[in-house]
C-alpha cells in the first residue's frame, strides 16, 4: 500500500512529533483528524485557531465532518491567535472575517463561544490584557493550531531579540507585510500592526498542532526543529513544549537533515 504519511524522528526522543505527508490534501485530513478526535472525546473542547492559507484545508475537512454529522461544534469554544490592527472585524481582510468565511459560518458553532482579538479596540493595550485574562481564565486551550511564517513567526510573533510572553501589540516586519499583501488589493492596505497571542500564551496550550506546506516553509521548518532555540526563529521555542505535532508536506520537510522516517 502506498504510504501517504510517514512519521519522522530525530532519534533523540524529544517531544516533537513530525508527520510528513505526500501532499496538502493528506496533511489537511490528518490535521482535521487530530482536531476532530479531541472534540469527539471532549465535546466542550477549547480550540486555539490560526488563520493564513495553511490551515484552510484542515478547516474544509472539519466542515465536511460537521456536515456529515460526524463532528459537533455546539459546545466547542475557540480562541484565535491574532488579528490585524486597526481593522474592523467586518473588513473582508480581517481575521474575524477569515474565520467566519473559512470555518465558523459553515459549522454548528455558537458564535458566543468564538473569540478573536479585537482589532478595533479603542485601547490596544487593554484589548491585549483582557484577551490574555480570558486565556488564563480557561487555563489554556486544549489544542493550538499554528501555521508558520516563512521567517519562522507563529501567530504574529515576529523574529526579534526577545521572546514576548503575553498577548501584545506587534509591529509587523516588512517580510510579513509583503507575504500577506497577496490577500490585499495593494501593499499599502496591509495594516502595519497586529494584536497577537504571545509566546507564553501559545506555550500554555496543552497540545500544539503546526501545519506547513510548500518549499517556502522548508527553511523555517528546518530551523524550528533543528536549529537553536532563539527569538530570531520564534517557532523554535516549540522544541520546549511537551506535546507538539508538526504536520508538513514533502516540500516543507525538504530542509530537514536530522529528522528521518521512523523505522
Ligand atoms: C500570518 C498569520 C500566521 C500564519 C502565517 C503564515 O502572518 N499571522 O498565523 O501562520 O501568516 O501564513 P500562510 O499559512 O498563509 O503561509
Amino acid at each position: 500500500m502506498e504510504k501517504n504519511a510517514v512519521w519522522y524522528t530525530n532519534g533523540k526522543g524529544n517531544n516533537v512529533k513530525v508527520l510528513v505527508c505526500k501532499d496538502y490534501d493528506t496533511l489537511s485530513k490528518k490535521a482535521a483528524g487530530i482536531l476532530a478526535g479531541i472534540v469527539n472525546v471532549k465535546p466542550n473542547a477549547i480550540l486555539g485557531l490560526a488563520t493564513g492559507s495553511s490551515p484552510v484545508g484542515t478547516y474544509k475537512e472539519l466542515i465536511k465532518l460537521n456536515q456529515e454529522g460526524l463532528l459537533d461544534f455546539s459546545a466547542v469554544r475557540t480562541y484565535n491567535l491574532d488579528e490585524y490592527y486597526p481593522l474592523d472585524p467586518s473588513n473582508d481582510q480581517s481575521y474575524h472575517y477569515f474565520m467566519n468565511d473559512n470555518l465558523f459560518d459553515h459549522v454548528n458553532i455558537d458564535k458566543n463561544n468564538v473569540h478573536v482579538p479585537d482589532g478595533n479596540a479603542p485601547d490596544m493595550n487593554k484589548a491585549c490584557e483582557s484577551y490574555e485574562a480570558m486565556l488564563n481564565e480557561v487555563g489554556g486551550v486544549d489544542i493550538q493550531v499554528l501555521g508558520i511564517g516563512g521567517n519562522g513567526h507563529i501567530g504574529f510573533n515576529e523574529p526579534t531579540d526577545t521572546f514576548v510572553g503575553p498577548t501584545h501589540v506587534v509591529e509587523l516586519t516588512e517580510s510579513t507585510i509583503k507575504a500577506n499583501s497577496r490577500f490585499f488589493e495593494k501593499i499599502e492596505d496591509v495594516p502595519t500592526k497586529a494584536i497577537s497571542m504571545g509566546i507564553a500564551s501559545i506555550m500554555k496550550a496543552k497540545k500544539i498542532l503546526l501545519v506547513a506546506n510548500g518549499t517556502g516553509k522548508a527553511d523555517a521548518i528546518a530551523k524550528t526543529l533543528e536549529g537553536p532555540i532563539t527569538p530570531w526563529v520564534p517557532a523554535s521555542i516549540l522544541q520546549l513544549h511537551p506535546d507538539v505535532t508538526i504536520i508538513v508536506d514533502e516540500a516543507a520537510a525538504s530542509g530537514l537533515k536530522e529528522y528521518k522516517p521512523a523505522e
